[in-house]
């Protein structure tokens, strides 16, 4: 089974073939992120244009490095939400007319549902700078699911089958990375650049608060983001009322390290508290983390001293946005007989959720 997979919910225009939801035959991802970086955040109309210029460019190589043709692929998969409209629409309307075209099957793909299929690929004919997993994740799995948009517990009981346990009240946790990082003047988009500056600074140096929800398994990022931003006025000797986008230009760079290390440590210890407590709770076979800021290397580090059974991490770049999570969840959809997508009709859902 080989699906072609089409992801370009935000400002990655890419496209991936998948064999049998496990083998990357080739994996294209273009951005257009540096269009973006000057003005703090996604521009949506800025990133839709890219993605028209990139979305043939980019499935015509992402075809030609897997030296396959047309005839020998299955089927098309696509991200058809959650994310941003103008540019779904791009990738659902290519993913349409070649489905059409070339007379195959078309699936529908729930954005944040593939980022948790990057974790079921353990090989690469593509290429051999990815660092897989050695085995695909067993069910029962509990995924934790951590991006820009998104961050949710979810238990899953087999293919298609699972359970929402929990998710943000507001902020998702790379978006609270991502304001962070502008408070204190590192360029954007945040996780990286507080990832980078953290390393050289001292985790314990702010003690910060932990949000307490009533229900076990929700997340609140919004106290944490405004308590970094209470600490760095006091440590510039400012009060509420200064302008905060001045605030950066007063911290040195050490005071940036030390910052981004204790929020750094906080936001991870959050999610890690409740992986751990959802762990202990329904006893997975696999537990997996998917989306960007599973990039994040202290989250990595601090979930396997936490968990008591081995976890694997699938390589950094199929962490961010990626074609090859929207293929091997396309394989499964089509090994599993899920229903095709009407390629005549099948219409964007900004606000999907799982
Ligand atoms: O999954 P993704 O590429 O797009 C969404 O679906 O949102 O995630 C992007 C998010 C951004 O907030 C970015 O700052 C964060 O992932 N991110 C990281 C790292 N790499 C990307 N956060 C922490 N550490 C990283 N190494
Ligand atoms: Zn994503």
């Amino acid at each position: 089974m080989r699906i072609l997979g089409i992801e370009t919910s935000c400002d990655e225009t890419a496209a991936a073939i998948v064999e049998d939801g496990q083998r990357l035959l080739s994996s294209v991802v273009a951005s257009s992120m540096d269009l973006h970086v000057k003005y703090g955040g996604i521009v949506p109309e800025v990133a839709a244009r890219a993605q028209i210029e990139a979305i043939i460019p980019v499935i015509d190589q992402a075809i030609s490095r897997s030296k396959l043709d047309w005839p020998s692929l299955d089927g098309i998969a696509v991200t058809y939400g959650a994310g941003l409209g103008g540019s779904l629409l791009v990738g659902v309307l290519a993913a349409r007319t070649l489905a059409i075209v070339k007379n195959k099957a078309l699936y529908a793909v729930n954005h944040v549902e593939g980022h948790v299929y990057a974790n079921f690929i353990t090989e690469s004919a593509a290429s051999k700078s990815y660092n897989l997993p050695a085995k695909q994740p067993r069910f029962l799995m509990l995924a934790l699911i951590v991006s820009g948009g998104h961050t949710q517990l979810v238990l899953f009981k087999n293919h298609f089958k699972y359970e929402l346990l929990g998710q943000t009240h507001d902020d998702a946790i790379g978006e609270a990375f991502d304001k962070v990082a502008k408070v204190i003047g590192l360029p954007y988009p945040g996780g990286p650049s507080i990832a980078k500056a953290a390393v050289a600074g001292n985790p314990n140096f702010l003690s910060l608060p932990k949000a307490k929800l009533q229900a076990k398994y929700d997340f609140s990022f919004s106290g944490l983001k405004t308590a970094v931003l209470r600490e760095v006025q006091s440590l510039c000797g400012k009060s509420y009322d200064f302008p905060s986008f001045k605030l950066a230009e007063l911290l040195n760079e050490a005071q940036r390290a030390d910052i981004a290390a204790s929020f750094q440590r906080v936001a991870v210890e959050m999610v890690v508290d409740k992986t751990f407590t959802a762990y202990q709770q329904f006893n997975p076979k696999s537990v997996v983390i998917a989306g960007g800021v599973a990039a994040n290397l202290e989250l990595r580090q601090q979930l396997s001293a936490r968990l008591p059974l081995p976890i694997e991490y699938t390589d950094p770049k199929l962490c961010t946005d990626n074609g090859a999570m929207v293929a091997a969840l396309g394989c499964f959809k089509a090994m599993q007989k899920q229903s095709v997508a009407n390629s005549y009709s099948l219409d964007i859902a900004p606000n999907l959720s799982m």
